[in-house]
């Protein structure tokens, strides 16, 4: 695939994730969700799972370096195209990402804009299915029996971190980092807004013509 590799950015519950696996099914890139890698320790209650835990339940962001050896352990760019989902989240991260993983590769960075308010409907109205990866809401995107994924008919749960008074946290963290994120793929002109408020299918066809 002769793509270049995608940077997804945008506050949580602003779209990432669904795009990504639409995005993964059509065109066959990998898929790297750093939040998923650390849900992934958390389950398997690992070291690094136990001191990440109560960092992600109150929605604050966990240490640079930690995030991104995971990354790194989770990715070779040798022969695959990836989605890079939900890093880098700060302007460290934009640099760490350019000079331990990327290192010249060509990328994209695509910025996912949504208004707050409608981010926590659709974060509150959340449901996931941890094995299949499949990703719900009660209100765009029922599943259909309640309760259970449409392809894995495993139980649906409510992320820790999508209460609420954490959504509400995890946006504040978000307004105060991504600043300098977008500088630096807009100084790289790597970098392309997409209005992300828009129904999913709509957003999809949009993003099919900025990576084609
Ligand atoms: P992470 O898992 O990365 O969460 P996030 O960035 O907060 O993003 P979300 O997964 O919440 O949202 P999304 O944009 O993927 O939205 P989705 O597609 O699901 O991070 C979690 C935590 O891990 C962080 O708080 C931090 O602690 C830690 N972490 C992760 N990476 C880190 C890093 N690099 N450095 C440090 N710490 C890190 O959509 C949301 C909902 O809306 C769904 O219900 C969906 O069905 C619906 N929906 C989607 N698109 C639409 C649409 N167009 N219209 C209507 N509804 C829609």
């Amino acid at each position: 695939m002769s793509k270049p590799q995608l940077i997804l950015l945008g506050a949580p519950g602003s779209g990432k994730g669904t795009q990504a696996k639409r995005l993964v099914s059509e065109f066959g890139f990998g898929h790297i969700s750093t939040g998923d890698l650390l849900r992934a320790e958390i389950a398997k209650a690992s070291e690094l799972g136990k001191k990440v835990k109560s960092i992600m339940d109150a929605g604050e962001l966990v240490n640079d370096q930690v995030v991104l050896e995971l990354l790194n352990a989770n990715c070779d760019l040798t022969n695959n195209v990836y989605i890079f989902d939900g890093f880098p989240r700060n302007g460290e991260q934009a640099a760490l990402l350019e000079d331990f993983v990327l290192k010249g590769t060509p990328a994209k960075a695509i910025y996912f804009k949504v208004d707050f308010e409608q981010i926590i409907e659709r974060i509150t109205n959340r449901r996931l299915a941890p094995k299949s990866g499949e990703i719900y809401n009660l209100l765009t995107r029922k599943p259909k029996v309640d309760g259970k994924c449409d392809v894995s008919g495993e139980d649906l749960i409510h992320r820790d971190d999508d209460k609420e008074e954490v959504v509400r946290n995890r946006l504040e963290v978000f307004k105060k980092t991504i600043e300098p994120v977008l500088e630096y793929y807009k100084s790289k002109t790597q970098l392309v807004e997409l209005d992300a408020s828009r129904p999913a299918d709509v957003v999809f066809e949009d993003l099919k013509k900025l990576i084609d």
